[in-house]
């Protein structure tokens, strides 16, 4: 048997006296989207930093495509092909569209910081080629008409949307959304659904935070429930709603009742 996509195993964090993460583990498929739902506090944003190496567990692993990567650096583990989003949005406000994204690709394209001495020919083309390139992720996620306007001038859907534009440029194949949903217009909330089919459909992974139940049940092809910081269950959405004990944790009541 092939080892799993994603293999989280064992998890355990611990801040002070409170257990974040306790035996917290679970495997996702390759090509689906998955999104992790719990209440607040549950642990989601937790497990985020530790596959991505934002904090270190203290005990259990996590394993993708078969290599430990528990233990790695965020950059190596972005270099591995997993890149992820954060709540606070992290943009940079005074610059464009385009150049978050750049700042994303930081790193590729064989750019060293001397080669622009040495080689400026050279340092040009690759600028040139980010530069083509940043504007076709844009295109992607459908903010081309927005690459030169400064961040802090777009909508919060913008924002949103160029967040998941950031990681596209570090070319992950798995991306960790935390929350891409929350604060939308529905509007934005179709851009974003649709953007998220696409980006399955062009072979990405998805793990996705998410708290409204009816975009969980229209992206997810699985759920994982996490509660006090340990997975209650994993299935269908369909499987996970119709669960009356994980609705009375979720919300004390029915979850089909519940979200905008
Ligand atoms: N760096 C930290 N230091 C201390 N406690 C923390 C830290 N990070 C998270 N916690 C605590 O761990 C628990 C899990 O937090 P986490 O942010 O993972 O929850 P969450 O499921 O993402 O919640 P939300 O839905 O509100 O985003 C919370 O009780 C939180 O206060
Ligand atoms: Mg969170």
């Amino acid at each position: 048997m092939s080892a799993p996509y994603l293999h989280v195993s064992g998890i355990n964090k611990r801040f002070g006296g409170l257990q974040a993460l306790n035996d917290c583990s679970f495997t996702i498929r390759e090509g689906a989207i998955t999104c992790l739902v719990g209440p607040n506090g549950a642990g989601k944003t937790t497990i985020f930093n530790a596959i991505t190496g934002f904090l270190r567990p203290d005990s259990g692993q996590v394993e993708f495509r078969g290599r430990r990567i528990s233990g790695l650096s965020p950059q190596t583990i972005v270099a591995a092909g997993i890149a992820r989003s954060f709540q606070n949005l992290r943009l940079f406000a005074e610059i464009s569209a385009l150049d978050n994204v750049l700042v994303g690709m930081r790193g590729q394209f064989g750019e060293e910081p001397l080669s622009a001495l040495f080689r400026p020919l050279k340092t040009a083309h690759a600028q040139a080629a980010r530069r083509i390139t940043g504007r076709e992720i844009l295109d992607q996620v459908g903010l081309l008409a927005q690459a030169d306007t400064l961040v802090r001038n777009l909508s919060y859907g913008e924002q949103k949307l160029l967040t998941i534009a950031r990681l596209l440029a570090t070319k992950a194949d798995l991306l960790l959304l935390d929350e891409p949903a929350s604060g939308l217009s529905a509007g934005a909330l179709a851009a974003l659904m649709a953007l998220l089919r696409r980006l399955q459909s062009a072979g990405k992974t998805l793990l996705v935070v998410e708290h409204n139940t009816r975009v969980v049940q229209q992206i997810a092809d699985d759920v994982l429930f996490l509660h006090q910081g340990h997975l209650m269950a994993q299935g269908t959405p369909e499987a996970i709603m119709a669960d009356p004990a994980l609705a009375e944790i979720y919300f004390g009541g029915a979850l089909q009742d519940h979200g905008p």
